[in-house]
């Protein structure tokens, strides 16, 4: 039987709403911080929890479905895809969460039987729901978003995570310098919703499949491209660099790469 999905987008949306509550009360705990691959790279006890929280809920309500979520990624075995799959950031920009208590997001996509079905990227402290899939459009809480005006890369800001720009990687400071400026905001749910929006014409970083997994489908629902830097696609578990444009702005950055081979 095939889910509801009015109904998952109801689940969901109160599940967000009860993290958003769990979140804001942990302000007044000590945070377990811990470090992963290196001292950038955070933890916390609430990331931890977030997860364990919508997967507790998943399989009560959706049993059978597969689960990848990132803090219990040491688990995550190639999907079957004969169901659902959901893909989980308990707490994306885990560093913003620890030094700003703000500016990060809380981010699920599902799949049914390989197919991207929705993306759900929560603006926790703002509370924005940015939210749909391919059938119904793309919200933002209430509201539905239309695709961003197709912009090229010099009418608008570039969003990029910091590593890539500093290493210059496929030349991108030159493409840095043709858009009106660049944003760094340590969350890619953010920064995949400035591109949503229109507030940005281009964001690019290195990502893990529960980075950008909810930011694709929704992206892509808007008539965006979502492919690495220099064009190639992007499958459900890559670990890459990707680029989330307009159109334009995707071809501008593409030509600027390719031109330094
Ligand atoms: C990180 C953030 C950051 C991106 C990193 C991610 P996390 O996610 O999205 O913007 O540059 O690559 O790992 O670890 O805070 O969930
Ligand atoms: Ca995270
Ligand atoms: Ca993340």
């Amino acid at each position: 039987m095939l889910e509801s999905l009015r109904t998952i987008d109801d689940n969901v949306k109160k599940w967000m709403k009860e993290v958003r509550v769990k979140v804001i009360a942990s302000f007044n705990d000590d945070l377990d911080v811990k470090t992963k691959s290196g001292p950038n790279d955070l933890v916390t006890n609430i990331d931890r929890e977030v997860e364990e929280f919508y997967k507790d809920k998943i399989k009560k309500y959706y049993p059978g479905s597969e689960i990848i979520g990132e803090e219990s990624a040491h688990e995550v075995r190639k999907p079957k895809n004969e169901g659902l799959l959901w893909v989980i950031d308990p707490i994306d920009g885990t560093m913003n969460f620890v030094k700003q208590k703000n500016h990060f997001a809380s981010m699920i996509a599902i799949y049914r039987k390989g197919t991207a079905i929705r993306g759900y990227i929560y603006d926790v402290m703002q509370d924005k729901l940015y939210w749909g899939g391919p059938e119904i459009g793309v919200y933002c809480n209430q509201d539905k978003i239309e695709p961003p005006s197709d912009k090229k890369l010099n009418k608008g800001l570039f969003g990029v995570g910091a590593p890539l720009l500093i290493d210059n990687y496929h030349n991108l400071q030159k493409a840095a310098l043709e858009s009106c400026g660049t944003r760094i905001y340590g969350c890619s749910g953010i920064q995949f919703i400035h591109v949503l929006n229109g507030q940005c014409v281009a964001y690019i970083s290195y990502l893990r499949p529960w980075d950008y997994a909810a930011g694709k489908v929704l992206a892509e629902t808007l008539d965006l491209v979502v492919k690495t830097i220099d064009g190639r696609p992007i499958d459900m578990l890559s670990s890459s660099d990707v680029l989330v444009a307009t159109k334009n702005a995707q071809k501008d950055i593409t030509r600027i790469v390719q031109s330094t081979y």
